[in-house]
């Protein structure tokens, strides 16, 4: 047993949640859930993984046709948080994780401006997004065959739209909390929906839904407030930030502390509990004159829980991934340090819960981890 990392086997709680440990599997989209309904093999892949303080699914469509379609990891296999048959899989899921001694939290997503249009469960609705624009095209890795289907202008959300989005999620998270699930979370990040409409480079409204910073989080804030109404008060909120976008990984929403307490000051007023901060280097320096991540800015900015991610156990980042071998490192000792400062309450983990359901027991034994296989993204073990 390695007692150097006892802190992060310490209990966390937050409302109505409980946790046993400070890890978190990462939500990650697997593509194993045809007509959208999760089957008995979903429930397995996280009950295995239920040894870890809380699992985030997969991104799951809250009730809006255009949620969800085919994307850079979209697919024809997409869960969704809706109807009889996908209800009934979920429970089975939480019942699952439940009995394996787990937690475990929905990610509502919804696609926005990177869904194809003409894909997914409702190919007929038009995606939505907040200027009709999937964003600069100069600045992004994705490939050309998908840039060329999203290059031409759509329409700029409309009023009723939004209603109807906003409507959407506070369904699905009441659905969601029925079923069981231990807490909501909310994919705002990453150039999807909600980040669409907080992004100035996506967002050109004037309208309620535009304008400066603060105006922008308006759709992000509605959403969340929606939520909140449709669950009890107790139960976290737990929202998915990130100043990176697939349309450019190198943006930034906020450029200044200043600018990230404007927004996430703005998302804790509305109801956020806990705040998951994706990063692609849970150890980057977010802005010059400090070695303080992300993560620990939002702590020291909101005074609310924080979770970190980005390259814990690899030597790479997810996106170098996509070109190159990824090797394992035991980068632990960096994230005990942190944590030890104050940075953060929780440790996201993605590829290595990925690739190795008992990555965690491997961490606890001092075990050497697995390197990261781009085959693992058609398995379900
Ligand atoms: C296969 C795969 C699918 C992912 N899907 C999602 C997703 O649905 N929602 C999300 O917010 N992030 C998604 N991510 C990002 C991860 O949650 C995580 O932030 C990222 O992998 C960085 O963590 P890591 O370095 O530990 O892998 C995905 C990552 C992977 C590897």
């Amino acid at each position: 047993m390695r007692h150097d990392l006892d802190p992060l086997f310490a209990p966390f709680s937050c409302g109505s949640l409980a946790l046993k440990n400070r890890f978190v599997m990462s939500p990650m989209t697997r593509n194993f859930s045809p007509d959208g309904v999760p089957g008995p093999q979903v429930a397995e892949y996280y009950a295995r993984r239920a040894h870890m303080g809380l699992v985030i699914t997969e991104g799951v469509g809250p009730d809006h046709p255009a949620a969800l379609g085919d994307g850079t990891t979209g697919g024809p296999a997409l869960p969704v948080m809706v109807g009889e048959a996908a209800l009934a899989g979920w429970k089975a899921v939480v019942d699952a994780v439940h009995a394996a001694g787990g937690k475990i939290a929905p990610q509502l997503w919804h696609m926005g401006p990177i869904r194809l249009g003409g894909t997914g469960l409702h190919p007929q609705a038009p995606s939505v997004s907040p200027s009709g624009i999937w964003g600069p095209f100069d600045k992004t890795i994705l490939p050309p065959d998908y840039l060329a289907s999203v290059k031409a202008p759509g329409t700029p959300a409309s009023d009723a739209e939004i209603a109807d989005i906003i409507a959407g999620f506070a369904r699905s998270a009441g659905f969601a909390h029925e079923l069981g699930f231990d807490a909501i979370a909310l994919h705002g990040a990453h150039g999807y929906l909600l980040d669409s409409f907080l992004w100035a480079e996506t967002n050109h409204r004037t309208d309620q839904w535009g304008g400066d910073l603060l105006r922008r989080t308006r759709l992000a804030r509605e959403v969340v407030r929606a939520v909140r109404q449709a669950i009890p008060a107790d139960k976290p909120i737990i929202y998915r930030f990130s100043q990176w976008k697939l349309q450019d990984y190198g943006a930034k929403l906020a450029e200044t502390p200043e600018e990230l307490g404007v927004i996430t000051g703005a998302l804790a007023d509305a109801g956020v509990d806990i705040f998951d901060v994706s990063t692609r280097h849970f150890d980057a320096p977010a802005f010059a004159g400090s070695d303080m991540g992300l993560a620990g800015w939002v702590r020291k900015l909101t005074g609310k829980p924080v979770m970190t991610v980005g390259g814990i156990g690899f030597d790479k980042d997810l996106q170098s991934s996509f070109m190159e071998p990824t090797l394992p490192v035991d980068n632990l000792a960096e994230v005990v340090r942190r944590f030890a400062a104050d940075e953060f309450d929780l440790v996201a983990i993605g590829r290595a819960a990925l690739m190795d359901a008992d990555w965690i027991g491997k961490v606890r034994r001092g075990e050497p981890f697995k390197p990261f296989d781009m085959s693992a993204y058609g398995r379900l073990d």
